[in-house]
């Protein structure tokens, strides 16, 4: 199988676990192609869902043309949202996560953790023994672009990339640090978090996967967070 087929595999996985929900649950949506599949997928599924919250105005847009009925997030009471579902860039064996390839880290996690569970769906090249290789995606307010890059360097000793004439649902910009080897997620994604400028970062720790579809040559590895 191809990246795009485990991609398939992951996200028809995880419709089993959104089927297990009562009918007319709300879920949340995450982004990228992995999600694509699974939006696709429920489409089709006959599962009966009340609607479904996106995290991007691409998988709102994606969900709107198959029908599913979309829902704000202020719509909804606290505890309402049993699942969320989405892919990763990167996931370690403690269930943290990179996330924001895509560009839409945060509302991606703004959704994400109001979440009963986060079930996220990839393909094994994504399971990494460290978090880093793949570039960190920050989001920064565009006036504080240039500051928060020198910060991020000095404070990590990462390279900090302006993803160039890219511009987020939110209307900001996006920094891609590479050459980091991520050992503290946590303390990490508060300490980027804290620097003023930035948005949110791509370190999903404090917020990391409850279950891990995770699509191998071999079929689908399930896994659960402990505790
Ligand atoms: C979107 O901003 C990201 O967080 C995606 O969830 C992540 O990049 C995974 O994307 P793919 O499913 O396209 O690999």
């Amino acid at each position: 199988m191809n990246q795009d087929e485990l991609k398939k595999a992951a996200a028809l996985a995880a419709l089993e676990e959104i089927r297990a929900l009562a009918p007319g649950a709300i879920i949340g949506v995450g982004t990228g192609s992995t999600v694509n599949h699974f939006i696709d997928a429920l489409a089709g599924s006959g599962i009966l869902l009340r609607g479904a919250v996106p995290s991007s105005e691409a998988s709102a847009q994606r969900l709107a043309a198959h029908g599913i009925p979309l829902i704000a997030l202020d719509e909804i009471g606290a505890g309402a949202l049993p699942a969320y579902v989405d892919g990763a860039d990167e996931i370690d064996s403690g269930f943290n996560m990179i996330k924001g390839g895509g560009g839409a880290l945060t509302r991606e996690k703004i959704v994400a953790s109001v979440a009963h569970r986060f079930i996220c769906i990839c393909d094994a090249s994504k399971k990494v023994a460290t978090l880093g290789r793949f570039p960190l995606p920050v989001e920064v307010i565009p006036m504080a672009r240039s500051q928060v890059a020198h910060e991020i360097a000095r404070l990590t000793g990462g390279i900090p990339r302006w993803r160039e004439g890219f511009v987020t649902d939110n209307g900001n910009h996006i920094l891609d640090v590479s050459g980091l080897t991520i050992t503290d997620p946590r303390a990490l994604e508060s300490d980027l978090n804290q620097i003023a400028g930035v948005v949110t970062n791509g370190l999903f720790a404090r917020r990391g996967a409850d279950v891990l579809l995770l699509a191998t040559a071999s079929g689908i590895e399930r896994s659960e967070r402990a505790g």
